[in-house]
């Protein structure tokens, strides 16, 4: 008796580790040359007790493998479909039924929110989607509403903090007001959030706002209260930019009506690479003080009691991400490529020294490399050299070579062999990808070193293995025995 009840104390307490802490999700990006198959991610999701995801689009596979899992989803409709939806209530009808009602019943999936675009104001954007945006949440709104699910989903728009500000001369949470250009479409949208008791959804990264300003004090970017210089606002002090950011949109929401409304945070995350200051030891720093933070269960100081809600960002990294903003920009996950944690971190913000639960079922493809070919003749290397590494590096990813980054500071040779291989793997180790006009050769012996990875990509894709003659002779029963009932 004793024996059972300590064996199912034992199951309650590692259940109870397994669980991370309340409100948290992570964000499941795809843009990887080989993405991790679908079912893998949703098992390393429910093994690492992480009960809610947010999307970029809507994928098939994916909320495939969530169906029946129990895990929240936050959909997406990206930017590029705004046009459309806002110009046309009849298409977001139709998205609304074949990406939420299709996946709506039980046993299905859990869909909590509708993220419409994604960051669609950011300044790169131009301006071009802010007359979209609020039509489009707008009709998707009213396209739940209508399906009868409005009160169960609710559409959002996931924004960068960009969109508010404090004014430069007082500088302080409390003074946080929507930038002038879009406080007139912002405040609308917030109304029709707040008319349909929806969230508002914004994004916020700390790491962006020390690499866009030298002079930014990388104290200040982490939770651990070490900050030399808190902000004093009116006797409230912050010591981290995260809940300052946060409380600069409680105040602009208070200054146009709605200090009540709910907020989200789509996205929070620490880069491992691509910058000096984008490595494992601050990102686990960062997440450790998070995480923590988060656990504690309190809100900020504008904002005392409601719990913080985030989604971290991101999973995985993704090779294929655009660098426009950035080397680290590939380099965001809590997991690699493959889904092997980078460092420790323990969900549930007890700060313990654990590591996450790896993707279980990854194939690897074969232990080969591609390197610069020992034999290659001083004249070629002279020659094509350059041209090849810039060919390799466009179509593949090479930002760890960067200043700061993991593999920086090899010599040329050794930059040609991580540029080969990486274009070797991004290709699925074709022959032909490893060769460069003879400059390069497949080898099984691993270049890496203790500081610089270089990789194996994973096996996505799904062909069927050959069948076996016992196997072929079965299907074609089944073949005949189909026809037979056919007719
Ligand atoms: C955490 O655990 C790892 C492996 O078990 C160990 O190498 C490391 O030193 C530990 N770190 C701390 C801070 O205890
Ligand atoms: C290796 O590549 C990186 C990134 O392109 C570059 O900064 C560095 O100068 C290269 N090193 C050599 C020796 O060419
Ligand atoms: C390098 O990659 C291999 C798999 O390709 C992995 O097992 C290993 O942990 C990685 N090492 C580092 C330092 O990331």
């Amino acid at each position: 008796m004793a024996a059972r009840l300590s064996v199912s104390l034992l199951l309650l307490l590692a259940t109870a580790a397994l669980a991370g802490v309340q409100g948290l999700g992570v964000n499941w990006g795809t843009q990887a040359s080989h993405p991790l198959p679908p079912k893998v991610v949703v098992q390393l999701l429910r093994d690492n007790g992480i009960k809610k995801v947010k999307l970029f689009e809507t994928n098939f596979d994916a909320m495939s493998a969530l169906a029946g899992s129990g895990i929240e989803v936050m959909l997406a409709i990206p930017n590029n479909m705004l046009h459309d939806i806002a110009g046309d209530s009849g298409a977001a009808k139709d998205w609304v039924k074949r990406n939420v009602k299709r996946f709506d019943f039980d046993g299905g999936v859990v869909i909590k929110y509708v993220a419409v675009g994604n960051e669609p104001f950011l300044a790169a954007y131009n301006g071009k989607f802010i007359k979209v945006t609020l039509p489009a949440l707008e009709n998707i709104q009213n396209a739940l509403n209508d399906a009868g699910v409005g009160d169960r989903i609710k559409a959002t728009v996931p924004l960068n903090a960009d969109v508010y500000n404090s004014p430069a001369k007082n500088p302080v949470p409390s003074a946080g007001r929507f930038r002038n250009e879009i406080s007139g479409v912002m405040t609308d949208i917030v109304k029709f959030l707040a008319k349909n008791k929806a969230p508002f959804t914004v994004n916020i990264y700390p790491f962006l706002s020390l690499y866009l300003n030298d002079n930014f004090p990388l104290d200040f970017a982490f939770f651990d209260g070490k900050s030399a210089t808190p902000v004093n606002d009116n006797g409230v002090i912050y010591t981290n930019v995260f809940e300052a950011n946060f409380d600069t949109l409680v105040a602009a929401l208070v200054a146009i009506g709605h200090g009540d409304m709910p907020i989200i945070v789509g996205e929070v995350g620490w880069p491992t690479d691509g910058d000096r200051r984008a490595k494992a030891s601050y990102a686990q720093r960062f997440y450790d003080g998070l995480l923590k933070r988060l656990a504690s269960n309190r809100g900020t100081p504008a904002r005392p009691s409601q719990r913080l809600e985030v989604y971290l960002f991101g999973l995985v990294d993704e090779d294929q991400k655009s660098v426009q903003p950035g080397s680290f920009e590939r380099h965001w996950g809590i997991f690699r490529y493959d889904g092997q944690p980078k460092f420790a971190m323990d969900l549930s913000g007890q700060g313990r020294n654990t590591t996450l639960v790896p993707a279980k079922g990854v194939r690897y493809l074969s232990r080969t490399w591609c390197a610069l070919n020992p034999k290659a003749s001083r004249n070629d290397l002279g020659k094509l050299l350059g041209a090849k590494i810039d060919y390799a590096c466009t179509n593949a990813d090479c930002t760890p070579l960067g200043y700061g980054s993991t593999c920086n500071g090899m010599d040329v040779k050794g930059n040609a062999s991580y540029a080969f291989n990486a274009y070797y793997q991004a290709q699925s180790q074709k022959d032909e990808a490893c060769d460069f006009q003879g400059l390069a050769l497949p080898t099984e012996t691993d270049p890496s070193t203790a500081a610089c990875n270089f990789t194996i990509q994973i096996a996505t894709s799904t062909a069927a293995p050959p069948l076996g003659m016992a196997a072929l002779a079965a299907a074609l029963v089944v073949a005949l025995l189909q026809l037979l009932l056919w007719w």
